[in-house]
């Protein structure tokens, strides 16, 4: 089984991308052939400073090792450095139709959301289909909201090998259980994300232990009587799913054991065993970002590898749609 996730490089990571991605990416390189790309060329359609790109891009590269990706295992790499995506979305752009494009949900928010609305946000779609389609993906691991974008890329492949004979498996797309997304501390309504809701409920993966520490010891409990499981409390809910992921340990053990004790001591637990969880990440990470020859030597590996696989597709693309190949 193949399996293909592409990753954008933006903003400082929060343990909400460590649990409903990074900690799957680890997870999933065990199921199967994993290629995990960093998607460079995605992050020029919304406005971008290209010293943060430079910076962001390799600040991922070293956070998706450092939680636990194996270059021995996965694929791990640049967008930009595998020439074949921006041929191949080229391509594809020829059975993409501008009104499936236009009825893409996340160009309609970001679109209004920017002034100067950029032809690359417009076609974004086509170039992760690109992404996927190029290494013959069983699975794609995507977030809810790249729902629509996976099942666009699905009746692109489809259409293609109608078209012009088989040539692209029909993906598959998966999406982690509910269970995995973290809230934000002090807003438990809202996902933990680093744009948007108080900065103060958002934990960073490179935040320092004493920060973590405070950030849980502030965290909204809810008011009431102090009984762990709530459903009506959110505040309560998300700080036992934090443990659960920070451990392993399932919900109900949680419960179980923190039965009839106070908020405070809890809070204060969830955030030594995050502490316990980040620690080691945050070392390996260091110790990568540090040395960027190597970490470029690992993404350079990536990318022949990637190369290997993409190549043969796009040449079979441009072989079947009638180009004369040099
Ligand atoms: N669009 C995805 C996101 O914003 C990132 C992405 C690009 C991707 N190419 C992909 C995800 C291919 C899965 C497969 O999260």
């Amino acid at each position: 089984m193949r399996i293909f996730s592409g990753i954008r490089a933006s903003g400082a990571k929060t343990l909400g991308n460590y649990s409903g991605g990074f900690r799957q990416y680890a997870a999933m390189q065990e199921q199967g052939e994993a290629f995990f790309c960093i998607v460079d060329l995605h992050s020029i359609t919304t406005p971008f400073e290209p010293e943060e790109l430079r910076e962001a891009t390799l600040d991922l590269a070293a956070l998706l090792f450092a939680t636990g990706l194996d270059a021995d295992r996965s694929t791990v790499f640049v967008q930009s450095h595998v020439h074949e995506h921006p041929e191949a979305a080229w391509l594809l752009g020829s059975v993409t139709s501008f009104g499936e494009l236009r009825r893409m949900t996340q160009f309609k928010d970001r679109s209004a959301e920017q002034d100067f609305v950029s032809a690359g946000l417009f076609t974004y779609p086509v170039l992760m289909a690109a992404d996927i389609l190029l290494y013959r993906t069983n699975v794609v691991p995507v977030g809810d909201d790249q729902r629509q974008h996976v099942e666009l890329t699905r009746d692109i492949a489809e259409r293609f090998n109608q078209r012009f004979g088989e040539t692209f498996i029909v993906p598959e797309v998966m999406v982690p259980e509910e269970g995995a997304r973290v809230k934000n501390l002090q807003e438990p309504e809202r996902l933990m994300s680093t744009t948007r809701g108080a900065p103060q409920g958002v934990v960073r993966l490179i935040d320092p232990p004493d920060v973590v520490r405070k950030k849980f010891k502030s965290a909204v409990t809810d008011s009431g009587r102090e009984v762990l499981h709530d459903p009506e409390k959110p505040g309560i809910a998300n700080l036992i799913e934090i443990m659960s992921v920070a451990t392993g340990e399932s919900i109900p053990e949680i419960e179980a054991r923190y039965d009839g004790q106070g908020y405070g001591p809890f809070k204060e637990d969830v955030g030594e065993a995050v502490v316990a969880l980040l620690v080691p990440i945050q070392h390996r990470y260091q110790e990568l970002r540090a040395d960027e020859p190597q970490l470029r030597g690992l993404l350079a590996r990536g990318a022949a590898k990637a190369s290997e696989t993409a190549a043969p597709t796009l040449e079979a693309m441009y072989e079947r749609m009638g180009f004369v190949r040099p």
